[in-house]
């Protein structure tokens, strides 16, 4: 009988797009489609894990076992984690968070007034959800194990190594272009302490499974 590699484990998992709404009907947000958030929750559960997945707004279905908590914008999404980070041991952020949203939504639908003036929007800075969950006395304690990703349109090892110290994350993954938005696969830079690895591109359950196995190996070897 061999155990499961993530039996125990508690992941939790972010993926697709957040939104950000400028009124009651329009909102900014992303092309993020959240497959391979969805693909490694399953992968996590397949191995053993209790999954909890905080999915921003996209219609994929959840995979079973896993718990689903959705989710509209990059604050409701950080409130979700900060919920559930304090019992994961696991914390895998792939979702595509805005970076900003409009400094104030308005209460009702914003109209054409005719002059053909524009409105003016204001931006505030969103929260980095994983860095404020890796830096946190359980992340920085090894406690909670953090892997971020990161989609860059270039560069992408220095940006993956900038950003993993910047997030003070152990693991991140970079997705080797071309944009991977949508796509039903992937290729993957696995950039740690030691270095950099690449999974070739392969279909992304199939990346899941093999990033989750890297993921097991490191949390046992931290046990
Ligand atoms: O800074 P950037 O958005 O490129 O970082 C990407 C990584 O950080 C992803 O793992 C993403 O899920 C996470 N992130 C986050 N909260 C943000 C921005 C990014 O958790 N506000």
């Amino acid at each position: 009988f061999q155990p499961k590699l993530l039996a125990g484990q508690q992941v939790l998992v972010t993926a697709g797009p957040t939104y950000e709404a400028i009124d009651p009907v329009r909102g900014i947000t992303n092309l993020s489609s959240g497959k391979m958030g969805f693909a490694i929750a399953r992968a996590a559960r397949e191995a053993g894990a209790q999954v909890t997945l905080v999915a921003g707004p996209v219609s994929l279905p959840t995979p079973r076992g896993v718990t689903r908590v959705n989710v509209k914008s990059a604050q409701d999404m950080l409130e979700a984690v900060m919920q559930h980070a304090p019992i994961a041991t696991i914390f895998v952020a792939t979702a595509a968070v805005a970076d900003w949203r409009p400094a104030s939504a308005a209460d009702h639908k914003i109209k054409k007034d005719g002059t053909g003036q524009c409105p003016q929007m204001g931006f505030v800075e969103n929260p980095d959800i994983l860095a404020g969950v890796a830096r946190s006395p359980r992340g920085q304690s090894g406690a909670l194990f953090c892997v971020g990703f990161a989609a860059e349109s270039h560069d992408l090892l220095a940006h993956a190594q900038a950003k993993r110290a910047r997030k003070g994350v152990p693991l991140l993954v970079g997705n080797i272009g071309p944009a991977t938005f949508g796509q039903d696969d992937n290729a993957l830079l696995l950039v740690d302490e030691h270095g950099t690895r690449e999974m070739p591109r392969a279909p992304k359950l199939a990346l899941a499974r093999q990033l989750i196995a890297e993921v097991a190996r490191r949390t046992r070897a931290a046990a």
